[in-house]
């Protein structure tokens, strides 16, 4: 019998398939469908200071290989959330992780601050905003003091019992040194990857599809980017990692789990596969396992590197 639950940071997930955030994590109802379907935990759009309308459309974009956005962390703002992060947790029955972002480190503890009293079982840091003290608004996690600095503040507003990943971009250079360093500020556990900038122009208009010009990619264009982030990361930190980055079939999600991971995000996926998308993998998942002979996630682990 095939066993696919996993242990992240002390959290047991029924299996390792988590919604990333951003893709239908935006009230309790569309959180609770997403379970219906299959996630072993979800994740909450991120969530800021204040409220943000994001970007002006269009904002999101699928082609053949990816799925390009620059939605811009349209949120409602942390004391709206609230309650939509209580009511989530009343009807969910699997994990929810609390993702943040913020324009500068303080900020990143009045968010985690003003949610602990709620006691989010995970929060997720996402540094892949831009910081806005820094001279050219670089990316918190292009930039190794301000990453470990994010995760140290937000470390001491939040008590043990809530787990704190930091999820990186994988577009900085000294990528798995800022992995190394966030683990060492107190991150229980690393995110891997955000989306990946990019562009993408229509040669008939003769200009950028999205309106900000410049977004991100998500989806199978970059599911080896997330793989090479993985891989490297599992060899250099502790903490279990949340492979993601264009999960769409239970191969994709087994290759992450041989590179390393412990978990598995899965948000693009969605838009083209259906939002069963999660009980399509988890059984793909167990029909490789079944073939393969193995039991357990655990014992698929990091495999690649074995090789
Ligand atoms: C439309 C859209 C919105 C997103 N919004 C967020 C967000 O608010 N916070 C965040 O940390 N990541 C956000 N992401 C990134 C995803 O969580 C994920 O890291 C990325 O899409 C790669 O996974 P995928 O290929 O499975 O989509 C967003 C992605 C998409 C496509």
């Amino acid at each position: 019998m095939v066993d696919l639950s996993v242990d992240l940071a002390g959290i047991t997930l029924k299996n390792p398939l988590i919604l990333a955030s951003g893709i239908m994590g935006v009230s309790a109802s569309s959180l609770k469908y997403v379970e219906e379907n299959g996630a072993g935990a979800v994740t909450l759009k991120s969530i800021g200071p204040k409220d943000r309308e994001g970007h002006h459309n269009p904002t999101v974009f699928a082609w053949g290989e990816g799925v390009a956005n620059s939605v811009g962390l349209s949120n409602p703002g942390v004391e709206v959330a609230l309650a939509m992060i209580k009511e989530s947790m009343d009807r969910l029955s699997v994990p929810l992780i609390v993702s943040i972002f913020a324009d500068k480190a303080e900020n990143f503890v009045r968010v985690a601050d003003k949610i602990m009293p709620l006691k989010p079982l995970v929060i997720e840091v996402n540094l892949s905003c831009p910081n806005t003290e820094d001279e050219f608004g670089k990316m918190f996690s292009l930039d190794l003091g301000a990453a470990e600095r994010v995760v140290s503040m937000v470390r001491t507003v939040c008590d043990r019992s809530t787990k704190i990943f930091a999820k990186l971009t994988p577009e900085a250079t000294d990528f798995t040194t800022i992995g190394k360093a966030v683990e060492n500020a107190g991150a229980d556990g690393i995110t891997a990857i955000n989306t990946v900038l990019s562009s993408i122009i229509d040669p008939y208009m003769g200009c950028p599809i999205l309106n900000n010009k410049i977004g991100g990619i998500s989806g199978r264009a970059i599911k080896p980017v997330g793989i090479e982030a993985v891989y490297n990361l599992y060899k250099t930190v502790k903490v279990p990692i949340i492979g993601t980055g264009g999960i769409t079939t239970g191969e994709d999600a087994i290759e992450y789990i041989m590179a390393g991971a412990t978990a598995l995000g899965v948000g693009s996926a969605i838009y083209y596969r259906g939002i069963d998308v999660f009980q399509k993998i988890a059984k793909e998942m167990k029909d490789f396992m079944e073939k393969m002979g193995y039991k357990t996630i655990t014992e698929m682990r990091g495999m690649a590197h074995r090789s």
